[in-house]
């Protein structure tokens, strides 16, 4: 049977009070609509059709660039009249028959088991509500039912509801699946004469009921999956609700998290065994932690792929953007490292505080422990990377590269003029500036010779001036 998903996002988010459309902000590093798109996209739907208006171009360009593969049609609601007239736009994309599921874009959490739930239970015949009961339902539609409680009977508005009805808990979560052909006919017949003069989605219930077309409500299990956001408490909330369900699967998985509310997952992160992650610490994009590895308090790492038994000690920044970086079995890596593009690092690799490497690959052993940066080299197993030492790799228009042979000594605070070659086994002298290749085995020392002078005085200040 035909399946529809429609997702409202037309609307302002006034209570943000930001310049960016509100299903554009963020949740786990992905926009609000983003969530919900994903989600929608694993339903098997025809079409995930969604309502834009506010920010139009903006979200709609978003949303294209972020899932390419998926079946996005775009409707825009110009001016917004209300949830029913949201709908109303989409009604010539929608098929002729089976299910319409109705979404919203500020709603991210939502679980793809519900939605499959709702989708079920409408099966194309029957009009199937998601509700929810709320201790405060102000500001809700609420769900009215006939004297058994057995019925559903309507929808009212909280604006448009008598003080008894705003008694009741059970609230509309804005989400609903619809028969698709009563869907069209209802929404033709919608009017706006209500306290807000809005053409409400809600009132095709109490058509659906003098139909006689089922109407079925369904209590939602938890209250994340429906929970909105209209402004930016309510969207750190949801933040929080959401890193604690990803912090909780990963330790049932086995991964040791010091504090779940302290770690931050934006992205996929996948873990081998016995992984321990202390506090403060954000993974985003895509990133791999291989048995047994530690990362210390307050990391950022991006798409990196780190092996069996690497230790990340603590501040350690790794963003492997889009080339990535890879971390070797049994690497050491910081404190205070910062790892670029490009970054691969062979087992047993150190580096230390204030090293920064990019698009560089260390052999197995190589060491740099401290105040370094290598770009755009290739490092031999086992050699050592003095302390100040760095490639010069950029002439002002162009990149070079470095490389050095196995069992290299480069003393501190050398300069590696790319590009050039240093052979295996030779050793530069602290404080070189090397331009030339260096064959392999040889010492190589490019500084000023120490002189020392013997007839030589320091300098006395001049009587009668003051102390600086
Ligand atoms: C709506 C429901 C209410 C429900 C509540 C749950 C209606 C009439 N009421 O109320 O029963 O309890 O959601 O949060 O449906 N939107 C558009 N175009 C518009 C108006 C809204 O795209 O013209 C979008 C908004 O961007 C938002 C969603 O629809 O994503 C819901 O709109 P909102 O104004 O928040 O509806 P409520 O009045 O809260
Ligand atoms: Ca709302």
């Amino acid at each position: 049977m035909s399946l529809d998903v429609v997702i409202m996002a037309a609307g302002k988010g006034t209570r943000m009070k930001s310049s960016r459309p509100k299903v554009l902000h963020t949740l786990a590093g992905r926009p609000l609509l983003q969530h919900v798109l994903q989600m929608s996209a694993g339903l098997g739907a025809e079409r995930l059709i969604t309502i834009t208006g506010h920010g139009a171009e903006a979200v709609e360009a978003e949303m294209r660039a972020a899932l390419p593969d998926a079946p996005l049609a775009f409707v825009r609601q110009e001016p917004q009249l209300g949830t029913g007239h949201a709908v109303q736009q989409a009604v010539p994309e929608l098929a002729e028959s089976g299910s319409t599921l109705i979404l919203n874009g500020d709603v991210p959490l939502v679980r793809a088991e519900t939605a499959r739930a709702l989708i079920e239970a409408c099966g194309g015949e029957r009009l199937v509500l998601l509700t929810v009961l709320l201790a405060d339902p102000s500001g809700y539609g609420r769900i009215l039912r006939d004297a058994s409680g057995e019925r559903v009977l309507a929808i009212v508005e909280h604006k448009d509801a008598t003080p008894e009805q705003r008694a009741i808990r059970e609230g509309y979560t804005g989400m609903m699946a619809a028969p698709t052909a009563h869907l069209k006919r209802w929404l033709a017949n919608l009017k706006n004469e209500n306290a807000q003069k809005e053409y409400y989605l809600t009132d095709i219930v109490a058509m659906a009921e003098a139909e006689g077309v089922p109407v079925v409500a369904t209590l939602a299990s938890g209250e994340t999956e429906v929970l909105g956001v209209n402004s930016p408490v309510q969207l750190a909330d949801l933040e929080r609700r959401f890193q604690q369900q990803q912090a909780e699967a990963l330790m049932e998985a086995g991964v040791r998290l010091r504090d779940p509310a302290r770690f931050d997952l934006r992205g996929a992160l996948r873990c081998g065994r016995d992984v321990e992650i202390d506090v403060n610490c954000i993974f985003e994009g895509e990133v791999e932690l291989g048995d047994e590895v530690r990362i210390g308090a307050n990391c950022v790492i991006r798409n990196a792929k780190i092996a069996a038994g690497a230790v990340i000690h603590p501040f350690t920044h790794i963003d492997g953007e889009a080339a990535g970086v890879e971390i070797g079995e049994g690497a050491l890596i910081g404190p205070f490292a910062r790892l670029r593009p490009g970054a691969r690092l062979g087992a047993q690799v150190h580096i230390g505080n204030f090293v920064e490497v990019k698009n560089s690959t260390l052999a197995r052993g190589a060491k740099a422990n401290h105040l370094a940066y290598l770009g755009d080299a290739v490092v031999g197993q086992r050699v050592n990377y003095g302390a100040g030492s760095i490639t010069a790799n950029y002439d002002g228009a162009n990149k070079h590269r470095t490389t050095l042979g196995d069992d290299v000594h480069v003393g501190s605070n050398c300069v590696l003029v790319a590009p050039v070659t240093v052979g295996a086994g030779a050793t530069i002298g602290g404080g070189s500036t090397i331009t030339k290749d260096v064959p392999a085995g040889q010492l190589a020392v490019a500084r000023g010779r120490q002189a020392c002078l013997s007839n030589w005085t320091r300098p006395v200040k001049a009587a009668g001036k003051p102390a600086d």
